[in-house]
């Protein structure tokens, strides 16, 4: 195996980290190429709980290089303050960590730009993670944002940082929103932070090329997940990034044509944080059942995580957007109680039914779901780490899903931690992490 994308095929929080930290054993690099600080990887090791937010999950192997793609979004204090709690763990960060130049900067006023578009009486509150991710791409987009680049040469900073405060500073006053900043005293603070952060800043495409060319393996780790995505997620409820498998090649700086296979990251029933329509969400007390089996809390603001069943049109959509060669399921066990589990099978709209994903706002929040009952296990699945050891009934669920979504699922996660996973025999996921 050379190179190989791990992404979410649902909505976020899949279990990515816990894949990406999985699989980082058999690679050398690990990339992360698009989102920010909204994103929170949790991974257990050995009872110890990490949370990476910008820093890809493979900094957890020793000796494996992590790299910051240009396709992310970089708040410089938060990600000093992951470099300081993970060096504070005991790991070695800044020697195996390698920052895009050409990544872009969040600075204090993108929070509070957002604080426009979320707030204000009338808009659509997309329910972000208030990071500044949006904003930040705003100004990506806008041609008028500070790249890593900037940030490590306080004289290019200077006349940057002066006309994109301004700028924020006019929308602020505009909107009426209080902002006691002292860009003075944010210029300052902020050149100190890419001076610390210079070393690690280099061409991180050329870095990855190089690294190729020498035979190396690179692994990539979306954040976030397809529905999420900008083009391709259920807009605008999405985040303002690409998180499908094709903005790892854009995020990364890396030919296309050096991508082997694609990993999507599913739970065994979905979950999704802040607005949006959702089909198959669980409005009564299942709701409730899952979060809790599932401790469905948001790593990064802790908010609950909307929870519902398993949804097959939703997996077929971003099978089609990403192009899956095998699935990973992740937490199995958290179904582990429920007597009758409901997947969604089909999408029905004004009384049809629907077999593309509807494109507007209005259409996918008026979606009906269309259900098939299978019979729970009501047993434990927790740490299994055996296919045969599992309950029929959990096998035929697995099964169910596979011939539904029309990919195979090549491993399935029965717990948090890393050990606590299967790479299912025979699969085509075994054969590409066996080369
Ligand atoms: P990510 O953002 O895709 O990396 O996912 P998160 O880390 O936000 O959320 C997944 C959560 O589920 C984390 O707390 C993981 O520790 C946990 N997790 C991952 N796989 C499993 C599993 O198979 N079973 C259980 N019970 N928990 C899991
Ligand atoms: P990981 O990588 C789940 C959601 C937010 C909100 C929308 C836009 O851990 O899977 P943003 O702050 O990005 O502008 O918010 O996207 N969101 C996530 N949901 N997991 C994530 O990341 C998310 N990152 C953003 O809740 O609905
Ligand atoms: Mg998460």
């Amino acid at each position: 195996m050379s190179n190989l994308i791990i992404l979410g095929a649902q909505w976020g929080d899949e279990g990515k980290g816990k894949m990406v930290d999985l699989f980082s054993e058999r690679f050398d690099i690990v990339v992360r190429y698009q989102g920010g600080h909204n994103a929170g990887h949790t991974v257990f090791i050995g009872g110890r709980k990490y949370i990476l937010k910008l820093i890809p999950s493979g900094i957890l192997r020793p000796g494996k290089m992590a790299v910051i793609g240009n396709g992310v979004v970089i708040d410089p204090a938060a990600l000093i303050e992951e470099i300081e709690n993970l060096e504070a763990a005991g790991l070695s960060v800044k020697n195996h960590l390698a920052i895009s130049n050409r990544a872009h900067v969040i600075f204090p006023f993108h929070r509070s730009v957002e604080k426009i578009s979320e707030g204000r009486p009338g808009r659509v509150a997309i329910g972000t993670t208030s990071r500044g991710i949006g904003p930040c791409y705003e100004d990506k987009a806008g041609r008028r944002g500070i790249r890593m680049a900037d940030l490590i040469e306080p004289d290019a900073l200077g006349p940057l940082f002066q006309s994109l405060a301004q700028d924020k500073a006019t929308l602020l006053h505009a909107f009426q929103i209080e902002d006691e900043a002292d860009f003075d005293g944010m210029l300052q603070e902020y050149a100190d932070y890419g001076r610390r952060l210079r070393p690690m800043v280099c061409d991180t495409s050329l870095l990855l090329s190089r690294a190729m060319a020498e035979g190396k393996h690179v692994l990539f780790e979306g954040a976030q997940g397809t529905m999420l995505d900008v083009d391709h997620g259920t807009y605008p409820f999405v985040t303002s990034s690409s998180a499908a498998a094709g903005g790892a090649c854009v995020g990364a700086g890396v030919p296309p044509t050096k991508i082997d296979a694609i990993l999507g990251v599913s739970k065994a029933y979905i979950t999704r944080v802040g607005g949006g329509p959702f089909p198959s969400e669980a409005q009564d007390e299942y709701g409730d059942i899952i979060r809790n089996a599932g401790n469905e809390y948001g790593a990064v603001t802790g908010r609950p995580r909307r929870c519902g069943w398993f949804d097959v049109p939703l997996l077929r959509y971003t099978t089609t957007v990403n192009g899956f060669d095998s699935l990973l399921i992740t937490k199995l066990d958290v179904l582990d109680e429920i007597d009758e589990i409901p997947v969604c099978v089909a999408y029905r709209l004004g009384g049809r039914q629907v077999t593309e994903m509807p494109a507007t706002r209005a259409a996918m929040a008026a979606v009906e779901p269309v259900y098939e009952k299978l019979p729970g296990w009501r047993a434990s699945t927790k740490g299994v780490t055996s296919y045969d050891e599992l309950p029929q009934q959990a096998k035929d669920y697995l099964k169910f899903l596979e011939q539904q979504t029309g990919v195979e699922i090549g491993c399935v996660s029965t717990g948090p931690e890393r050990n606590q996973t299967m790479v299912i025999a025979g699969s085509r996921l075994e054969r590409l992490i066996a080369t």
